[in-house]
């Protein structure tokens, strides 16, 4: 597309983002330019109504096919009180990487019952904090999980035991998690050890096995060999089968599949091959927020020169997703109709790899534009960083005309309040 997306199209990538009744650009029935007013930028926006239905859609989807499946949100996709808050409402479940995540999934009103913790490295501080709060599940990722289990718990903690299947998922590699050269689950040749460990165990409740073959995925394929594999090392009470479903990020790449058809094809797999009284859980975290979420700048210069360079008050800062992924987003001024220029746009930081995007077709860039991200509800604020000492920006939620605060900005005081 050699061309700047109109208005209305952009709603193909986030659907809350369409043009209101008077014209003007509007997310979640707010006007983008009265949001930009109110609140500021650089801001992430949440519209609630995208995030909602897509958590409903992801149970009805799962539970349709299978009534005993469970969906885990992937708290890491966006660690934010609110929106755990609102996938508890819609009877989601969740993972936790952290402690750090932990605390935000119980501040959101998660159940305890409903979490799992997984995570390569977890030290005592995480399992600590998980065995504490009373959590469903912890997934077993080393035998240094049941030593610290072991010596930790009080009472018999359930687990699952994280395999590593074999399965090298078609996606940027450092987000394949599946693959045999992989630091995540029991290296191969160790799973039945690692199982009869957590067995024996009067500490632990052995439940079943975990598989995560990596994000970004947008094939069905890997999943259901990831499914065969799982099911080859014998008959659980419980499956997860991890997150990892992709999305559109750009108006010139092809529809994702959709929530209903990975779905489909996952527990279609589950249902062939996994005993059908077993649980089937899934932790989607990039599908469930990515497109509910976007990013809003302002222009803060723009270099015309072999390149046009338009820099924004953002940048790898609060998108970290094309310096380590290589993403390419879909940008577009606000409110603007004029020619359409080729340009590449910078962030504020001092880097050459702070840049969203490359070749982007935008209407006249002039400063003080307002530019919008569309696809960052995943993966940007939780990686957001303070390079170079800028403050990360807010989260607003907005929903049928309104906006508050979820994550309030952050400002120069919270840096320097952790120097001594
Ligand atoms: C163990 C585990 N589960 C779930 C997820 C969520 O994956 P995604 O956001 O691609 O759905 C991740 C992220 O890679 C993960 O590491």
């Amino acid at each position: 597309m050699e061309r700047p997306a109109s208005h209305s199209e952009l709603a193909e990538l986030s659907p809350g983002l369409r043009p209101g009744p008077d014209g003007r650009l509007a997310f979640g029935g707010c006007a983008l330019a009265d949001l930009a007013a109110e609140f500021g930028t650089a801001a992430i926006l949440v519209d609630v109504a995208t995030l909602r239905s897509t958590a409903e859609r992801y149970v009805e989807a799962t539970t349709a096919i299978r009534p005993n499946s469970r969906v885990h949100f992937a708290t890491k996709a966006f660690p934010v009180p609110a929106v755990v808050g609102l996938m508890a409402e819609a009877g989601l479940y969740c993972d936790v990487a952290s402690a750090g995540e932990l605390a935000i999934a119980l501040a959101g009103g998660m159940p305890a019952e409903r979490i799992l913790l997984h995570g390569n490295a977890k030290t005592d501080l995480d399992i600590g904090a998980a065995l504490e709060a009373g959590i469903g599940l912890i997934v077993i990722d080393s035998f240094d999980d049941i030593d610290r289990i072991e010596r930790l718990a009080e009472r018999p903690q359930p687990v699952i035991v994280r395999i590593n299947p074999g399965v090298l998922a078609p996606t940027h590699e450092a987000m394949a998690t599946g693959h045999g050269e992989s630091k995540f689950g029991i290296p191969n040749g160790q799973v039945e050890a690692a199982i009869a460990r957590a067995a024996a165990s009067p500490k632990m409740e052995m439940l079943g096995l975990h598989v995560h073959i990596g994000s970004q995925i947008l094939e069905l394929e890997p999943f259901v060999e990831s499914v065969e594999r799982i099911a080859a090392l014998g008959t659980f009470d419980l499956y997860d089968l991890g997150g990892g479903l992709g999305s559109r990020y750009a108006m010139d790449e092809p529809v994702a599949p959709s929530i209903e058809d990975y779905a489909e094809a996952l527990f279609g797999a589950a249902a062939v091959h996994l005993p059908d009284e077993s649980v089937v859980a899934i932790e989607p975290g990039r599908s469930t927020v990515a497109p509910a979420g976007i990013s809003l700048y302002s222009v803060v210069g723009v270099k015309r020169g072999d390149r046009t360079f338009v820099a924004i008050d953002g940048g790898m800062g609060d998108n970290m997703e094309t310096a380590l992924y290589g993403t390419r987003f879909w940008p577009a001024i606000v409110d603007k109709d004029g020619g359409p220029e080729r340009c590449d746009v910078v962030g504020h930081h001092c880097e050459t790899g702070d840049r969203l995007a490359t070749d982007a077709w935008l209407s006249s860039p002039e400063v003080g534009d307002l530019l919008v991200i569309p696809v960052t509800g995943a993966y940007c604020h939780s990686m957001a960083n303070n390079y170079n000492a800028m403050p990360r920006p807010p989260v607003i939620f907005v929903e049928d005309g309104d906006a508050r605060v979820a994550i309030r900005r952050e400002t120069i005081a919270d840096l320097l309040g952790r120097a001594t």
